[in-house]
């Protein structure tokens, strides 16, 4: 399976902060956001990624993810000048993916919660239509929303409905099989001028392929579009780190414990971070598991 970050947007909520800086680099407590949703797709074992990125923003971020090399990853680059909607990534990828199934995941979105790894994994092997994941919000009419059948099948989906037929907002992880490439293909922008990723899913629900899983509420699933939730995210990930002595996202664990670099690769890694407490943190990890 491929991997696609989307990394792109104005971030107007962030203003005047994201005139100058890409949403998607802020910190969140100690790593850049863009770390968080690497992780996940770095934890579900997908090796080849694309980073979409507006012009600007791309060089910034391929000074800090590079080609991927030092993590045991592939990392490719490509641009959409535009924010054309969530769904115009499997345009814009279309060569990245290929003929295989693809995950994408936005770049301002955090996942953390007991056995991710697992239902990711699970889910990423011989995928058919599309694995989305639904997460109970306070304020529906805000999100694209799921109503879920008692089989995990997808029912109904509705982007900021007015009146909304269930709590359950989809997250920004979205697995799919290769037919998301003629979808998205043959979508047309809705009335707000984007392709929209609820448009794509409502195709598989045709077809009867969409299913969600349910993350529940022993799950946290932040995204950090605006100053508070921002801020919430850095203190969320700041008291787990601190009360359990792990970090959340450190790439470089991540890519160590998944067998993609080993002990010596992850201790150099940590030695040109010895500087901060991630670099102290990477290196002691690499001595542990060596
Ligand atoms: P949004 O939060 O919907 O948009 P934004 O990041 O531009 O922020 P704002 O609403 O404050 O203007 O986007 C969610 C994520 O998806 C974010 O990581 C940016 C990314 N995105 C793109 O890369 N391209 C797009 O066309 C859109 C709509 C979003």
């Amino acid at each position: 399976m491929k991997g696609i970050i989307l990394a792109g947007g104005k971030g107007t909520r962030l203003y005047p902060v994201t005139l100058a800086v890409s949403k998607q680099l802020l910190p969140v407590s100690d790593k850049p956001l863009i770390y968080y949703p690497l992780s996940a797709l770095m934890l579900a074992g997908i090796r080849e990624i694309l980073v979409i990125s507006t012009p600007w923003d791309l060089p910034q971020i391929r000074r800090l993810l590079r080609d991927g090399s030092h993590l045991g990853l592939r990392i490719d680059y490509a641009e959409q000048p535009e924010p054309n909607g969530l769904a115009e990534a499997f345009v814009i990828g279309a060569e990245h993916v290929g003929d295989d199934p693809v995950a994408l995941v936005l770049g301002d979105n955090i996942f953390h919660g007991y056995a991710f790894q697992e239902i990711l994994q699970r889910h990423t092997e011989d995928i058919e239509g599309c694995v989305l994941f639904g997460y109970p919000v306070r304020d529906p009419e805000r999100y694209g929303i799921a109503e879920i059948g008692a089989d995990g099948r997808l029912l109904s989906i509705e982007e900021k409905p007015r009146t909304p037929r269930s709590n359950r907002a989809v997250v920004g992880m979205y697995l799919y099989d290769n037919s998301v490439l003629d979808i998205a293909k043959n979508l047309r922008p809705s009335a707000r001028g984007e392709l929209e990723i609820t448009d794509v899913n409502r195709v598989y629900l045709e077809r009867g392929q969409a299913r969600v899983i349910d993350l529940g509420r022993g799950f946290a699933w932040l995204d950090a579009g605006t100053p508070e939730s921002l801020l919430e995210a850095g203190q969320y990930v700041q008291t787990l780190e601190h009360r359990q002595s792990v970090r959340i996202a450190c790439l470089e664990e991540i890519a160590l414990r998944m067998g993609f670099i080993d002990a010596d690769s992850c201790a150099r890694l940590g030695q040109e971070l010895a500087g901060s407490a991630y670099g102290q943190y990477v290196l002691s990890i690499a001595e542990q598991l060596r």
